[in-house]
């Protein structure tokens, strides 16, 4: 069965193509992807889904298809982000981004080809599929306070759903080469922010002011020590701050530091104790060198999380699908995805898909701004997501 989908897939190469060129040169920004939403519904309908759903509790964008056998066995939802970034695309492909200052540099044009093409072959494969599948095409991604798949999951697209299974484009990974990971495979992604108060004066008189600079510097290094000193060196997790913000000019002193940052790991647990850790150490800070401070962390994004028995058995069907030397290992990233709300619920797997090629001229990193994709690679996805949606359905997995 694998070989038929494999052929389905690739036999349907360049309209996956197509399409995603055809994203690609219209790219939209988060909740905002009105146009996609309509090609992709269009699309759809065309194959002949029918019910295809738009917008999700309150939000217009997004699609959700279900491609419902009538049959009662379970139901798996395939699921891709369709959302593009604020940045000018600076790349010549012919199907260069027309919208300025917007562009799809993280791939997810290409997710939405592969969504499509994996939706093509399991509706032409209809009659054959013991279940049912949900395809997701989720907006809002790349903006993890406005998570789309929060949204979606809150409006119920993950009701009645048994497994979930995803993909990301890669461009580290050679083109064609499946990455997986059981067990955390990305980090969470919180965001904490800190202001500290002191008392402004003249910069050649420090003494009768109090310093926040001196304070808040005292904090960004003192605040590692947290990773190498208080957390098991075992556990992977990253303190940083990324925006800091102070004063005038040369020489005042000035009342007040505005800090910002990002706190990533794999542990439920170890992301727990740090905000604790973290404001115990900058009330300590603010006191000792008498300022006052306030101190937030939002909890944005839980880590993402492979099911181990479905990762295996996942890689094993790309094994059989693409040959063993296409599927690899890798190691875990501390980036972070709105894809780990929905594996946080069910259980499912998300994997990368390779698309590294000097050949076609594919080798710069995501969210370059002359970032592209090997087009070669996008039946592979199609196959690899409806060879995971049939071997799940048919208990194969
Ligand atoms: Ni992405």
């Amino acid at each position: 069965m694998l070989d038929k989908i494999k052929k389905l897939a690739e036999g349907h190469k360049h309209q996956i193509a197509e399409w995603r060129h055809e994203f690609h040169a219209n790219p939209e920004l988060s909740f905002q992807e009105f146009e996609t939403t309509k090609r992709i519904k269009k699309y759809l309908e065309q194959m002949g889904f029918t019910n295809v759903r738009v917008g999700t509790g309150g939000i217009e964008t997004g699609v959700v298809a279900d491609l419902d056998t009538q049959k009662d066995g379970p139901c798996i939802a395939l699921r891709a982000d369709i959302d593009a970034l604020p940045m000018q695309e600076v790349g010549t492909p012919p199907y260069r981004s027309r919208n300025d200052g917007v562009m799809h540099a993280c791939g997810h044009d290409s997710h939405i080809a592969m969504l499509l093409g994996a939706a093509y072959v399991l509706k032409t494969m209809e009659s054959e599929l013991p279940g049912k599948v949900r395809f997701i095409f989720q907006p809002s991604e790349e903006s993890p306070h406005k998570s789309g798949a929060r949204a979606m999951i809150q409006d119920g697209v993950l009701d009645g759903v048994d497994a979930i299974s995803g993909l990301h484009i890669w461009s580290s990974l050679p083109a064609g080469v499946v990455g997986y990971k059981a067990g955390p495979f990305m980090a969470s992604a919180d965001e904490w922010e800190c202001t500290v108060w002191g008392k402004g004066g003249h910069g050649a008189v420090p003494h009768l002011a109090f310093d926040p600079i001196v304070a808040a510097s005292a904090m960004v290094g003192a605040l590692q020590t947290i990773v190498s000193r208080e957390i098991d060196p075992l556990e992977a997790v990253v303190i940083t701050c990324a925006h800091i913000e102070s004063g005038t000019t040369f020489n005042i002193i000035p009342d007040k530091a505005f800090m910002q940052g990002t706190v990533r790991t794999f542990n439920q647990e170890v992301r727990a104790t740090i905000p604790e850790r973290m404001e115990r150490i900058i009330k300590g800070i603010s006191e000792a060198m008498r300022c006052k401070s306030e101190f937030t962390y939002k909890h944005v994004l839980p880590p993402t999380v492979n099911d181990k028995e479905f990762t295996e058995k996942a890689a094993d069907v790309a094994r059989a699908l693409l040959g063993a030397d296409k599927v690899k290992e890798v190691v875990p990233t501390m980036g972070a995805e709105d894809m780990s709300l929905y594996l946080e619920r069910v259980p499912g797997t998300f994997m990368f898909l390779g698309t590294y090629n000097e050949s076609k001229g594919t080798v710069n990193p995501q969210h370059h701004p002359e970032y592209d994709v090997d087009d070669d690679v996008l039946p592979f996805g199609s196959a690899l997501l409806a060879s995971i949606a049939w071997s799940f359905l048919n208990k194969q997995m």
